[in-house]
């Protein structure tokens, strides 16, 4: 009865976001039956074809129709190739459907970047609803068309969440709370299961709505409570379906089955999470569920190929949970969702290669259905068999090896795992006497039961909402738009205390960083429907419109509210809002943060142009983020401050500026956002790209997360977020050295600037630059190899020596000064010795190089490029200064400067200072001037030569000179040279020729012009 078949895959492609916009990003997908084409932006040649079962075209094509639903528009060009939610539902949803009648498991997973379109497909938005809530209502359609049949059927719903490895059963609201969350468990016959997870009863689509809603109102409470990032969470909703009816014979039957509908976590990859690179990458476990994930869809698609490969469904919670789903029991259906976009190219592509893999997986799904007197019995002898196991502790050392996934084991990890088993036996138990009663009661017994049990909980979901048309209330507001307006909070008293629930239950309670015991107070006029808000004490973070508020202020309809740093609301007053008829706009988070952002001095200027637009976009990301981070570090004492810091590239020593192909120019330079970590106890300071203070951030927040819960939550040095190894390099500045005098083959000596991070001059390098022959034997001054042009350089030999000699006035707070630089295509860095304690290293470094021959393309780079050296080293700390500081708390040592951005360098100062960045035209002008002065004496050497020629022709009473002699002497750069062009007009002949021009031939005249 197995049919063995592929998993389906679907990709969809969304519009563009309004960040895409505004960047103006090209469309780089296309779509053709069921192949999706994605082009390479930086290489219009490389175009990747992918063929799954269904390509979905979403991303133009569409109207919107007055309910505010996205229809195919007949009268676009793409109108046909649009893929409105319907069509989805009707491909993919429908045929889970059928699949669901016929009593087979089924699993459908949604994957991609976040922000990619995944909830879209999956729950969707509003009057778009995505494959669940259509499924869910078809379903009970379906069911209602049979009720006559003599059949009964039974719809039980769950949803869990699985965050962070912990797995969260998102219909109890006690769950989040509970530590650790839900136990994955095995079972024999049904494999693994979270242990306790609710199921309930729904009988019609307004309960699984209700209860869609209740998953998604709990998930955003644990997102905003418990400052959970929600594009980390798994979400699973199960629909388990069961029919029972009696067959032919007059037995009654039963057919099963599950449905899984998956939305993953965000798959951003390593490389861009900011991970990579950072030693705290293995603690991060970015997302141990995905990369288990991964690993578990690329065994399976190796099996199918027929290579054997062990399957590791154990190494994650959500590979356990989802082991029918993807190598037994289920029909299974991927969709790949991807951003149309260029700048998301490298994530798309991942997407669709990760697809690519799954679609290779076979599952075999079996239809479950069993006579339902034999599933009592089986449950019955399944019980008594676990029993008799319990009582005799009779478990095989295969079954613990199992288990464990390893062979070895010690003493106590077989107790552990016995332990473990124990529990399990146990719960097993559980759960077969559970479904042993499921079967005893009637399925109308088991709806009212629900019914009664959630009564209470849908009174007061009714009230609020009553409430809400009429009294002052907040929504929320949160990054994933999906969370965004599901917690509301009524005004009902004339004073309402807003406070975390540590000291006592505030009337409004906020758990997150900045959140005081008693944080705000809310002062309400109910007569006039007026309200105002004020801090519960000074230092308590509430902002009204961006503006951090110091006193009592009045409330607006629309009003945005931040309190603490990562609380976000929007004040909604009803009554002010029908009593006058302004026009209010939809507030977003993105509207709110850019807002804040717009006040500390940033704004989203779109006019400004692509790469100043995402320069600012990044600086709206960062800042609450660094405002968060912050928070945490003082209210954990970490001793730590973050701030917002704009660096150039080529500080960075990303750019070698130089228009040769193949390399960028540093011409096009906007700073980029990097984090500056500041330890306040010690004083060191490390600079970190924006992904990985976003990945740190993460890890604060688990962090923050533990401390909340009391749970043993600090960490060893070497795995805390807020920690940086104190022996890491730190850049100390930066020289540009412009090779162009080798591209004319000048020697070079110069004292060259060292600027800072931050642009501002802080020393100075004596370095040379020097032609050599390919033995290393510099040309002097009388080899003269001076060109007129670097063209002519191109395929002979070049060779130059690239000396540092010292550096001189450098902060001597630095251990293991050295330099580091590449040259053309290097791909290592070559360092300098390294040097301690002092201002003035002396470094005396000397390397050769050398082009045999030299291309066109180094050509080009020596003319127009630079070397980046950079000079680290790593900080000194002084043990008497750190003594000090360790009376002080964190709080104490921020006192007054909590800003996200340095307070000596106001952001805007900074931009421009960063934006002018180092000025590179200084160094290249010490250059040029060097090469002017050398083609300057050139000339002069020619005019002289020239001159001296005339008084010689004088002298022998020539009347004409051959152009031979003009050429020579035009041509000799050195005595020699001028010697031997002496001797030759000295043996010339005086030709009769001459004589009848004076005193030289037209002619001739012309050509010596010419060449001059
Ligand atoms: N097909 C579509 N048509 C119109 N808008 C879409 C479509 N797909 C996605 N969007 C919009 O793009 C945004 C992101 O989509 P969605 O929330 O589904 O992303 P996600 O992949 O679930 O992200 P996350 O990983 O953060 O949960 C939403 O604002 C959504 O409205
Ligand atoms: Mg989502």
């Amino acid at each position: 009865m197995a049919e063995e078949e592929n998993v389906k895959v679907a990709v969809r492609v969304r519009p563009f976001n309004k960040r895409e916009n505004g960047r103006n990003a090209k469309l780089i997908v296309k779509m053709q039956k069921n192949s999706t084409m994605i082009t390479n932006p930086s290489d219009a040649n490389e175009t990747k074809t992918f063929t799954f079962d269904h390509s979905y075209w979403s991303f133009d094509g569409c109207k919107e129709n007055k309910d505010g639903y996205f229809e195919p528009d007949p009268s676009h060009k793409h109108g046909k190739q649009f893929a409105d939610q319907n069509k989805v539902f009707n491909d993919l949803g429908r045929g889970i459907l059928d699949n669901a009648w016929a009593g087979f498991n089924t699993s459908l997973f949604a994957y991609g970047q976040t922000g990619s379109g995944k909830s879209w497909s999956v729950f969707g938005y509003g009057v778009n609803k995505g494959i669940v809530p259509i499924l869910a209502e078809e379903l009970f359609k379906e069911i209602d068309a049979k009720k006559d049949s003599g059949a009964t059927f039974e719809v039980k719903f769950s949803m869990l969440e699985i965050y962070n490895e912990n797995v969260r059963d998102l219909l109890d609201p006690n769950g989040a709370k509970k530590k650790g969350g839900l136990k994955v468990r095995q079972h024999p016959k049904r494999g693994f299961y979270a242990d306790g997870l609710k199921e309930v009863f729904v009988s019609s689509y307004d309960d699984i709505n209700a209860r869609l809603e209740e998953g998604t109102v709990n998930r955003t409470v644990a997102s905003t409570n418990m400052n959970a990032t929600s594009s980390r969470a798994h979400t699973i909703s199960g629909i388990r379906f069961v029919q029972r009816a009696k067959n032919d014979a007059g037995k009654e039957m039963e057919k099963k089955a599950l449905l899984n509908l998956v939305d993953l976590a965000g798959s951003e990859r390593v490389e861009s999470t900011g991970a990579q690179g950072d030693r705290l990458k293995e603690g991060a476990s970015i997302n141990q569920s995905l990369s288990s994930l991964g690993n578990v869809i690329s065994a399976l698609a190796k099996l199918s190929e027929g290579h054997s490969a062990r399957v590791p469904y154990r190494d994650s919670v959500l590979t356990k949970l989802l082991q029918n789903a993807l190598g037994g029991n289920s029909k299974t259906i991927m969709i790949a969702a991807i951003s149309p976009a260029d700048i998301n190219y490298d994530e798309s592509v991942s997407t669709l290669r990760y697809a690519d893999r799954a679609k290779q997986i076979k599952t075999k799904a079996i239809v479950n259905e069993d006579p339902t007197e034999k599933l009592i019995r089986e449950l019955k002898e399944e019980n008594d068999r676990l029993k008799h196991a319990m009582k005799s502790g009779d478990i095989s050392t295969e079954a613990l090896q199992d288990m464990a996934g390893k062979e070895v084991l010690s003493k106590s990890e077989i107790d552990a795992l016995k332990k473990e088993w124990l529990a399990e036996m146990k719960a097993n138990m559980k759960a077969n006497e559970k479904e042993a009663e499921d079967h005893k009661k009637t399925t109308e017994e088991k709806v009212s039961e629900q019914k009664s049990q959630d009564s209470e909980k849908e009174s007061a979901l009714q009230k609020v909402l009553e409430e809400k048309k009429s009294k002052p209330h907040f929504f929320n507001l949160n990054f994933d738009p999906q969370l965004s307006g599901r917690l509301v909070h009524i005004i009902q008293k004339s004073e309402t205390e807003i406070g975390n629930q540590k000291g006592k239950e505030s009337d409004i309670c906020m758990v997150g960083p900045g959140v005081h015991e008693t944080h705000a107070i809310l002062r309400q006029d109910k007569k006039h429907h007026r309200v105002w808000i004020k801090q519960a004490e000074k230092d308590c973070r509430v902002l009204v419109n961006g503006d951090a508020i110091t006193d009592e202020v009045e409330l607006f309809h629309n009003d945005r509210l931040v309190f603490g740093s990562t609380q976000l609301w929007v004040f909604q007053n009803p009554k002010e809002k029908d009593s006058d008829k302004k026009k209010y706009p939809p507030i977003t988070y993105e509207y709110a943060q850019e807002e804040i952002a717009a006040k500390a001095g940033v704004k989203v200027d779109s006019a400004g142009g692509g790469d100043v637009a995402l320069l600012q976009e990044d600086l709206i990301d960062v800042m609450p983020a660094v405002e968060e981070a912050n928070s945490i570090s003082e209210e954990l004492d970490k001793r730590v401050k973050f701030e917002i810091i704009l660096i150039s590239p080529q500080m960075l020593g990303k750019m070698q500026g130089t228009k040769a192909e193949g390399f960028t120019d540093m011409k096009s330079t906007v700073p980029e956002v990097c984090v500056k970590m500041k330890n306040l106890e010690n004083g060191t300071e490390f600079i970190w790209p924006k992904e990985k203070f976003l990945n740190r951030l993460y890890l604060m927040k688990e962090m923050y997360n533990n401390y909340e819960e009391e749970d043993d939550w600090d960490l060893p040095e070497e795995k805390d977020p807020f920690q940086e190894d104190v022996n890491t390099d730190v850049n100390i500045g930066t020289v540009q050295v412009f090779l162009q005098p080798i591209a004319y083959m000048v020697e070079m000596k110069e004292q060259l600037e060292i600027t800072d991070i931050k642009g501002n001059k802080i020393g100075v390098m004596n370095l040379e630059v020097a032609p050599c022959n390919k033995k290393g034997k510099e040309y002097t001054e009388t080899d003269d190899m001076f060109v007129d042009s670097p063209e002519e350089l191109v395929g002979k030999e070049v060779h130059f020596w690239f000396k540092i000699v010292n550096c001189r006035g450098l902060p001597n707070k630095y251990t293991d000064v050295h330099c580091k630089y590449r040259v053309y295509l290097d791909e290592q860095d070559i360092t300098t010795d390294k040097i301690s304690l002092t201002s003035n290293p002396d470094f005396n470094h000397k390397k050769m190089f050398s082009f045999t021959p030299a291309t066109r393309q180094l050509i080009d780079y020596l003319n127009t490029g630079s070397i980046m050296v950079q000079i680290v080293g790593k900080q000194f700390i002084r043990k008497s200064a750190v003594a000090q500081r360790k009376q002080l708390t964190t709080k104490e040592m921020l006192k007054g400067d909590r800003g996200a951005f340095s307070k000596t360098a106001n952001l805007m100062n900074g931009f421009q200072m960063n934006g002018r960045v180092v000025d590179p035209q200084k160094q290249s002008i010490v250059v040029e001037l060097l090469l002017m002065k050398k083609t300057q004496a050139r000339l002069q050497q020619r005019c002289d030569n020239m001159k001296k020629m005339l008084e010689k022709a004088e002298d022998l009473g020539r009347h004409g000179v051959s152009t031979r002699v003009i050429k020579s002497f035009f041509n000799a750069h050195t005595d020699e040279q001028i010697r031997a062009a002496v001797k030759q007009l000295e043996e010339e002949e005086d030709d009769e020729g001459y004589r009848s021009a004076s005193p030289l031939s037209q002619n001739q005249q012309s050509s010596v012009c010419n060449l001059l």
